[in-house]
């Protein structure tokens, strides 16, 4: 893995892959050289056995300052569908391996999006987000009003989406979009660490967790369910199931085979 000229990567702790962005001259705008980079690296750490947990992280000023504008300022409308803009995006989605976004700085249009992609949110107290594309004259085009939505709900999405707003890391975490808050200089470690957690644990239950947790985001309540004891069921089929409940009751710490 390697030649990239947009991202950095990085194995910085056991079982985990680190994801940079690197354009700090644009703050991160996600081009689309940006975009076939972190796919690329996510999807070679997501099918490398050796990593449990990704983490996808930006500079101490910006996760990603959005879509890269000055690349899509000129589309015409055909254009834009021919190519189907932002499309390549969904690479990130049916991943086995939990990402972590570790943001900092600003997370704007498709910098929150591209965070909101990820499976859980760390932000730094320096992270700002927010979907100001109707600023541009335009609306979010990464699944912004649609994901926001499902996280933080009607009243803030709207918000945010009409208004072009920010919101710091505090309000987004009152919001449900965050799952935690630390000083900007301890974020990465702390991320990698999340991530090492992650990466101990059984991968087969952590597929399916992150599984479960994202069928919410697809389906109606009682599909969810359904889909949630099946999953449930379907680990008694596995050693790592046989494992973790024998070494909890034999007071010793699982060994899961990788
Ligand atoms: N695209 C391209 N270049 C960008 C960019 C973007 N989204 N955001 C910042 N940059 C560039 C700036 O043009 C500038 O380049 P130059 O030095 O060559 O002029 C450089 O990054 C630094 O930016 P600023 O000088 O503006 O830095 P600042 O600290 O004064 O402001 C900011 C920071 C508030 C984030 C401001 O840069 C900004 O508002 N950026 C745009 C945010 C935005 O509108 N994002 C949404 C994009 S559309 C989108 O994402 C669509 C979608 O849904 C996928």
């Amino acid at each position: 893995m390697g030649g990239y000229s947009t991202i950095v990567v990085s194995t910085p702790a056991e079982g985990v892959g680190l994801v940079r962005l690197d354009r700090p001259k644009a703050l991160n705008a996600l081009n689309h050289q940006v975009m076939t980079e972190v796919i690329d690296a996510v999807r070679a750490f997501d099918a490398d056995p050796v990593i449990g947990a990704v983490v996808i992280t930006g500079s101490e000023r910006a996760f990603a300052a959005g879509a890269d504008i000055s690349e899509m300022a000129g589309l015409s409308h055909r254009e834009v569908t021919e190519q189907d803009l932002f499309a390549g995006w969904d690479g990130l989605r049916g991943l086995r391996t939990p990402v972590v976004a570790a943001v900092a700085g600003h997370a704007l249009g498709g910098g929150c999006e591209l965070a909101m992609m990820c499976d859980l949110l760390i932000a730094a107290d320096t992270a700002r987000f927010g979907q100001p594309e109707i600023k541009l004259g335009v609306i979010p085009g990464m699944g912004g009003s649609q994901r926001l939505t499902r996280t933080v709900g009607k009243a803030k999405a709207m918000d945010l989406c009409l208004t072009g707003r920010t919101m710091d890391a505090e309000e987004a975490e009152r919001a449900g979009l965050v799952s935690r808050i630390v000083p900007a200089a301890e974020l990465v470690d702390t991320a990698v660490e999340v991530a090492a957690t992650i990466a101990g644990m059984s991968r087969t239950a952590a597929a399916a967790a992150k599984e479960a947790v994202d069928v919410v985001f697809e389906s109606t309540l009682a599909e969810g369910i359904r889909f949630e004891r099946r999953t449930f069921h379907a680990l008694f089929a596995t050693p790592d199931q046989k494992e973790g409940m024998a070494a909890f009751l034999e007071k010793r710490a699982p060994d899961y085979r990788r």
